[in-house]
């Protein structure tokens, strides 16, 4: 089996090969944790914006898609808590001089404990064959039982001292927990401190406090602003949501693993407002629906699977991850929260002004609760094409990278190649595009053997190639390969169309 580090690699060095993903400045050596996407790393983030926008808002009666600022009034962060509670405590190893999230030290110190419930439950897999009993044997064995409880008690003491702000608690349980540094591989820590994850900047010309503003940490807060605007100009009725898709930045303490951690990203989110006391419903409504909307990909079921949170963000009363099997083992993609009525309550206070809602059916005036769906662009980007990401062994013995993209997320849908340069075979193919470009982003390619070519198309995951060649002149029909099958049929030009619409159109993911 292929090391994951390696995973990783080949698919950061497949990126930049084939124009999905750049890193940031390069000709200066690059920013860190910074990352521009390539000609076909745009088609592709497009394509994943599209199926959230349109699963989330556009087929939804009951919900609306803004576009906020990034750039919003300073007090919008006092109000959210942002400024005073959107910290990450860090610790320092003395001997290597890196800087890491304490709370992650201690998590993945966790997942090391998780790993070896896991490989016991392997081992008994290979030892009981088809008579094992998974679920009893969990429920059982000392040694998992063992582990299980060690788990709990460090799940109970993170709680305890996050939950507190007690860093010289976290300190304490990273030194019993006796955590190494991964680089220096001491114990040599310096005391827990918070770190403030806010960029800020100043408006205008004039320095000092007052013009303190924030590159905004979360789009959420674009919503929240706005939900009585949306709500009266709309006519919206609870129960109901505001989606938006932006930039947000953070400035990570540890910014790495490709696009996965970045200082600047993208984010798709949703806040749903309902009636107090009716969100446990609605928190369980969107953890399945998004659990569905991810799992419609065909990524693998088994490739994902809910963490529910231990340290709760200053604004929820209950918060779950939909974690991805990433190159790098099961990490967030998406975040589920309860936030409440927290935050509308903070801007009631902040500003002054009624963020209510007349409810006709109870006859009354509330403050909505808010159920949120938050994932990370970047971070569905690099799901689908590190799961995409392929090299397989053909029959004949050679060897094909492929990426098999979910044909609705592929950026080129169809590759017309014309069999050589002359006899009006690219005429004929172009007259193809013509066709078609208005349904499907078309590439036209006439370099190389057409053996290479489809190899070309494999690895930036297109889902048909489709060769003009001198009977296509004759009888209007051509070959067109499936990039999965690698089979090669032929068929009339007429009928391009509904082959291709019938595999790449996006209704497939949607229903
Ligand atoms: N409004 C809620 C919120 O922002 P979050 O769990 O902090 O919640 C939501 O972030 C999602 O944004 C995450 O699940 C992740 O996919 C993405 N995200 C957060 N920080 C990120 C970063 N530094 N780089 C890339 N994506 C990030």
């Amino acid at each position: 089996m292929e090391h994951k580090e390696d995973k990783l690699k080949e698919v950061i060095s497949h990126a930049k090969e084939y124009g999905f993903v750049f890193p940031s400045s390069e000709i200066y050596d690059g920013l860190a944790a910074t990352y521009d996407y390539g000609q076909l790393g745009s088609e592709l983030k497009n394509n994943i914006k599209s199926y959230w926008w349109k699963s989330m808002v556009q087929m939804h009666e009951n919900i609306v898609g803004i576009d906020s600022a990034i750039f919003m009034h300073p007090t919008t962060w006092k109000a959210s808590g942002h400024v005073d509670a959107f910290n990450d405590p860090l610790i320092d190893n003395k001997d290597s001089k890196k800087r890491y999230r304490a709370d992650v030290l201690i998590e993945e110190f966790i997942e090391k404990i998780r790993m070896k419930i896991e490989k016991e439950v392997e081992k008994g897999i290979k030892k009981f064959g088809d008579d094992f009993d998974e679920t009893q044997f969990r429920a059982t064995h000392p040694n998992v039982l063992r582990n299980k409880e060690k788990i709990k008690e460090i799940e109970d003491r993170m709680r305890e001292t996050l939950g507190k702000n007690d860093l010289e608690g976290v300190y304490n349980l990273i030194v019993d927990l006796e955590i190494v540094c991964p680089i220096s591989g001491t114990k040599n820590w310096t005391e827990v401190r918070q770190f403030n994850l806010m960029f800020s900047t100043e408006l205008g010309s004039v320095a000092g406090d007052a013009s303190t503003i924030y590159l905004r940490p979360e789009t959420a807060q674009g919503i929240f602003v706005n939900f009585l605007n949306v709500q009266k100009s709309g006519r919206m009725k609870i129960p109901f949501g505001i989606a938006q898709i932006g930039k947000a930045f953070r400035n990570e303490i540890v910014a790495r693993q490709f696009i996965f951690r970045m200082r600047e990203f993208e984010q798709m989110e949703m806040q749903f407002f309902v009636r107090p006391g009716e969100e446990m419903k609605w928190y369980e409504y969107w953890k399945e629906a998004r659990g569905k909307w991810h799992k419609a990909l065909g990524l693998g079921d088994q490739n994902y699977r809910f963490h529910d949170h231990i340290k709760l963000a200053h604004y929820a009363n209950a918060a779950a991850d939909i974690e991805f099997n990433f190159p790098m083992g099961f990490k967030e993609l998406e975040g589920i929260h309860s936030r409440t009525d927290f935050d509308l309550k903070q801007h009631e206070q902040f500003s002054g002004k009624k963020l209510q809602y007349f409810d006709p059916e109870l006859n009354q005036n509330y403050v909505p609760f808010v159920v949120e769906t938050s994932v990370g662009l970047d971070r569905m980007f690099l799901a689908v094409l590190s799961a995409s990401h392929k090299n397989e062994v053909l029959e004949d013995g050679s060897e094909r990278t492929v990426l098999s993209l979910p044909p609705a997320l592929a950026p080129y849908k169809v590759a017309i190649m014309p069999l050589t340069k002359k006899d009006g075979l690219p005429e004929k193919a172009r007259e193809i595009i013509d066709q078609l470009k208005f349904d499907f982003l078309c590439q036209y390619d006439e370099k190389d053997s057409i053996g290479k070519r489809y190899r070309r198309q494999d690895a930036i995951g297109t889902p048909f190639s489709v060769t003009v060649d001198h009977q296509t002149l004759e009888d209007n029909t051509v070959t067109i390969r499936d990039r999965d099958t690698m089979e090669q049929i032929r068929v009339n030009v007429a009928d391009l169309f509904s082959i291709i619409d019938q595999k790449v159109n996006m209704r497939k993911l949607l229903v």
